[in-house]
């Protein structure tokens, strides 16, 4: 059940590794459905490198995309919840806790249209002790007549975009919560088909649910420890990519999620932790839901800090000036832009006055203008403020007489870009931001071209 990036990717390597297993993957969306099921798989509405083979391998074999759940939910004899959780917006704990009104509603149709005995898999990630939610209203909703039975395992998903489906086919680790073992036996079963055995790991159900949220923070964490370091770099000399290769180097901390930017961004971090602060704050542990608040306040605080710098290094001021923003979504290789911290930072450059010209390979010009709240500028908006940017399909138009260029996202096609020639087009004194670590300092030497780097004094 969900058939976003975690639910379609996620089936469609099970229906991969076995053509034996019939996955069908239900929606209540009926145009994300229709986009599953375009004969022309460029449309499929999750961009993930190998994924379009692999569903065009499998999709009306053994996969398949539906809104039909009475039939979906009554086939099946597993069923993965892997709807959206996102951050309760009203009503106790909003803004911090997990919405589960998807979750909820999802086991209310499994209870409905199950037939005989069915395992429910929470795949989502959700707070911990919900596996007890999902059982009571399973439980509250079965006819003793009907002889319906449930089993509710955990088996978060550690995949990240851009590299799911590396991540599903050769995981660090599966993880399997619950307190059957014969349903634990029949999940692994199937994740027995590609992955080893040592990799999957049986757990409560408790121990599933919360390893998952602390996984996501630890990640964050990671990424606020290293931009925290990068900012006094700045002003130290220092430069981050050697600081943090040197801690890297350290068996103990390892090199992986090093990497300074211009914070992290994407549907789960952000959630996840407020989630935790949530949870720490209801059982009373106030100074630990204070140290995971802290993580997100420096990603915050990283993203605003850039808008700030670009503006500083332009005069103070944007009014009038043109900045190429290049990349939107939250990182390279997916077009996802939840949380992406190119919203935050392109809004503040907005009413600071600036034109944006904006720039990425995957994201579409109608997802931008809804991260934004405004529409492109056009003959009837030109006089509006705050809505002054446009998207541009050809880097070089985007860059054309622009005052500053602002990388925000590591894309292959801006690793390859020629500074020499976009030097020349733009508007002087001209400024190049990067805050992924994409351009190669030497190769600016003797050009007209300002540059910052992130972390880097
Ligand atoms: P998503 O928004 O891309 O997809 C969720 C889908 O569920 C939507 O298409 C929505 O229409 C559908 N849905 C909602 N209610 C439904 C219902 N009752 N029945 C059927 N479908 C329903 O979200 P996502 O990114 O796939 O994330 C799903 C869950 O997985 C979240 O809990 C998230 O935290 C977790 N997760 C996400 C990632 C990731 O990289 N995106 C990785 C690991 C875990
Ligand atoms: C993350 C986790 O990595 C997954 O294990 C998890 O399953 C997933 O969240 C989830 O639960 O949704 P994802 O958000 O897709 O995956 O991507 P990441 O690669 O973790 O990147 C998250 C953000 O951190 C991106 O904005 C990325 O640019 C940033 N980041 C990451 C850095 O700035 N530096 C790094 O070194 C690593």
């Amino acid at each position: 059940m969900g058939a976003g990036y975690v639910g379609g990717p996620t089936m469609a390597v099970i229906a991969h590794n076995c053509p034996n297993l019939q996955v069908t993957v239900v929606d209540v969306n009926n145009d994300k459905i229709s986009r599953w099921n375009d004969p022309d798989i460029s449309k499929i509405p999750v961009f993930e490198p190998g994924l379009e083979n692999i569903v065009k391998e499998t999709r009306f074999k053994n996969l398949h995309f539906s809104t039909n759940f009475e039939e979906g939910i009554r086939k099946a004899d597993i069923i993965f919840i892997s709807v959206n959780t996102p951050t309760k917006e009203k009503g106790v704990g909003a803004g911090h806790a997990s919405d589960l009104r998807f979750v909820e509603s999802s086991a209310r149709l499994v209870g409905k249209y199950s037939q005989g005995h069915t395992i429910v898999v929470e795949k989502s990630t959700v707070p911990i002790r919900t596996a007890a939610t999902i059982m009571s209203i399973l439980d509250s909703i079965k006819d003793s007549q009907d002889k319906k039975t449930f089993d509710v395992l955990s088996n978060p998903e550690f995949l990240a975009e851009g590299t799911a489906i590396n991540d599903l086919q050769c995981p660090d680790r599966v993880l399997i919560g619950g307190n059957n073992s014969h349903a634990i036996d029949a999940l692994e079963r199937i994740y027995l088909n590609w992955v080893d055995k040592e990799k999957i790991i049986r757990t409560n159900l408790w121990s599933s649910e919360l390893s998952k949220l602390s996984a996501n923070a630890f990640l964050a964490q990671r990424v606020s420890s290293i931009n925290a370091t990068a900012e006094l770099c700045e002003v130290t000399g220092a430069d981050i990519n050697e600081v943090a290769y040197a801690i890297g180097k350290d068996r103990r901390i390892g090199s992986n999620f090093l990497k300074a930017g211009p914070g992290f961004g994407g549907s789960c971090f952000t959630k996840d932790i407020l989630n935790l602060v949530y949870l720490c704050e209801y059982f009373g542990l106030i100074e630990a839901s204070k140290y995971w608040k802290q993580v997100i306040t420096i990603n915050n605080h990283q993203k605003n800090r850039i808008s700030k710098v670009i503006a500083d290094k332009l005069f103070g001021t944007l009014t009038e000036k043109k900045i190429a923003v290049l990349g939107f979504s939250f990182k390279s290789n997916t077009n996802d832009t939840r949380q992406s911290p190119a919203i935050r930072i392109c809004k503040n450059l907005l009413e600071e006055g600036a034109y944006l010209a904006i720039h990425d390979p995957k994201v579409s010009k109608s997802q931008i203008a809804i991260d934004l709240g405004c529409q492109e500028i056009n003959d009837q908006n030109k006089n509006n403020d705050f809505n002054k940017w446009e998207f541009f399909e050809k880097i070089e138009d985007a860059v054309h007489s622009a005052d500053a260029v602002v990388i925000l996202c590591d894309w292959e096609c801006y690793k390859k870009l020629d500074w020499r020639d976009i030097s020349n087009i733009m508007r002087s004194p001209s400024w190049l931001f990067d805050t992924r670590d994409v351009v190669n300092i030497k190769s600016l030497k003797d050009l007209d071209l300002n540059l910052w780097k992130l972390g880097i004094g």
